[in-house]
């Protein structure tokens, strides 16, 4: 580890920074030996993705990442969470490790430590090798089997120069959209009994930590989550019992699990109707002592009952009054203070320290003939953000970092290349960045610390 990297944040020297994932960003889809993924078979699909477009090219970051590092140290970042793509690293999601794919890595992260930026990656961002997913992908219990021999292979090679592991990226929304609902990859539409594919997802973080841990090194392991403040649409019984429903499955069943070795009893049906998914031992793995908590924070959800013969036991209702994203996310900036004193309030001292490893908004910014790209609306929704982890932190919450999402705008899955998430603008065109306004903003904002 390079002398002026911050191994752990620690409450002296809080990372800084900008998150991205692999299939966002990278391109290359093909160079290398790397193996199709399903998000590429995904978006060969007719009507999946908005635009019809894929992550074959992205934003090149596979080719131009001295680029996008550079971009990183110019912002004053001092970390960087990015992806592992599984299948640059092993093409079919198992066997021998793929020597060029690994390669790119271990350039990336050589220059990350360079430039005195502290590399956090994450080994799941959702691209399952597609030769896994016709396996059963995580429907079947030996995905996580083949993920800790993942984590292995990567340990071995790069594990002497990473800062932090994350595990997983936001299991539930994988497992919600990706095989519940199927607007995401696999595109499975299994409703409640999509609880397997979040529950081999869990044991996988299990087991991959104790690859982790068992390698080279000794960075501490984070599972990043989605979590969300939970809403009840109304103060009747039948609305509480709903909002207490979906606070389950969205965010206690990715919590309990790892910070209590227990699933929320909320879930009842959906574990039940599991069967033998759930086996004796699999908690105590799923629920081992976690390093660092990685929180994702968007917004808020709002939640009803459901209507009669609903196959789900909550409805979602947008929640109406506050300014919307391009996306039409509500912009509630007190939701993530609400968040970050309730995960300490509910979770006392089991609550490892949290990095707040993505947060942003996506709006239409354009490139203006002058060259420059006046986000002012996403630098508010920062500042606002920002706020609202200073606002916990003085509530006494460990927090030890804010990464925003994203460094560049990219490939943000079903929607294609619709939503502009980045402190840089990408012409997809051209492959050209353009630093917004809020990039500026934010080395400012990074400059002057807590
Ligand atoms: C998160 C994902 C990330 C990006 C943002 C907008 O759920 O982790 O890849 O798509 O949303």
């Amino acid at each position: 580890m390079a002398a002026g990297v911050t191994r752990v944040a620690s409450h002296s020297s809080f990372w800084w920074g900008a998150a991205t994932a692999a299939y966002q960003i990278e391109g290359a889809a093909d160079e290398d030996g790397r193996g199709p993924s399903i998000w590429d078979t995904f978006c060969a699909e007719p009507g999946r993705v908005t635009d019809g477009s894929s992550g074959a090219v992205a934003c090149d970051s596979y080719h131009r990442w001295p680029e996008d590092l550079d971009l990183l140290a110019d912002l004053g970042a001092n970390a960087y969470r990015f992806s592992l793509a599984w299948p640059r690293v092993q093409p079919r999601g198992q066997g021998p490790v793929n020597q060029a794919g690994i390669g790119y890595y271990d350039r990336l992260l050589d220059g990350l430590l360079e430039r005195g930026i502290a590399p956090v990656p994450t080994l799941f961002h959702w691209d399952l090798p597609q030769a896994l997913q016709d396996a059963g992908g995580w429907m079947a219990r030996e995905t996580a089997e083949r993920f800790a021999e993942y984590a292995s292979v990567v340990a071995e090679a790069l594990g002497d120069r990473v800062a932090a592991w994350g595990t997983l990226n936001e299991p539930f929304v994988h497992m919600a959209l990706g095989y519940a609902f199927g607007t995401h990859a696999p595109g499975e539409t299994l409703l409640l009994d999509a609880f397997a594919a979040g529950h081999h997802q869990l044991l996988a973080h299990g087991l991959a930590t104790q690859a982790l841990r068992a390698g080279p090194g000794d960075a501490p392991v984070m599972l990043v989550n989605n979590l969300t403040p939970v809403r009840a649409a109304s103060t009747s019984a039948t609305d509480t019992a709903a909002a207490r429903a979906y606070d389950a499955f969205h965010n206690r069943m990715f919590l309990d699990s790892v910070l209590r070795g227990a699933y929320p009893d909320e879930l009842g049906a959906a574990v039940a109707g599991a069967g033998a998914v759930v086996r004796d031992g699999d908690l105590s793995v799923i629920g081992q002592p976690l390093d660092l908590l990685g929180v994702n924070y968007y917004n808020p959800t709002q939640v009803k009952a459901p209507g009669p013969g609903s196959p789900l036991p909550f409805e979602l209702v947008p929640i109406e009054g506050p300014a919307q994203t391009g996306f039409g996310w509500p912009v509630v900036p007190d939701g993530l203070t609400e968040l970050l004193v309730g995960l300490r309030d509910t979770y006392g001292a089991g609550l490892p320290p949290i990095v707040v490893t993505e947060n942003g908004c996506s709006y239409p910014d354009e490139l203006s003939p002058d060259g420059t790209v006046d986000d002012s609306d996403r630098i508010a929704f920062l500042d606002a953000h920002i706020g609202a982890v200073g606002e916990a932190r003085a509530a006494g919450v460990d927090v030890r970092g804010y990464l925003v999402w994203s460094l560049l705008d990219n490939f943000e899955w079903a929607e294609g290349y619709t939503q502009r998430f980045g402190l840089t603008y990408v012409d997809f065109s051209t492959g050209r960045r353009t630093p917004k306004a809020s990039y500026g903003w934010l080395r400012d904002r990074i400059a002057r610390g807590w």
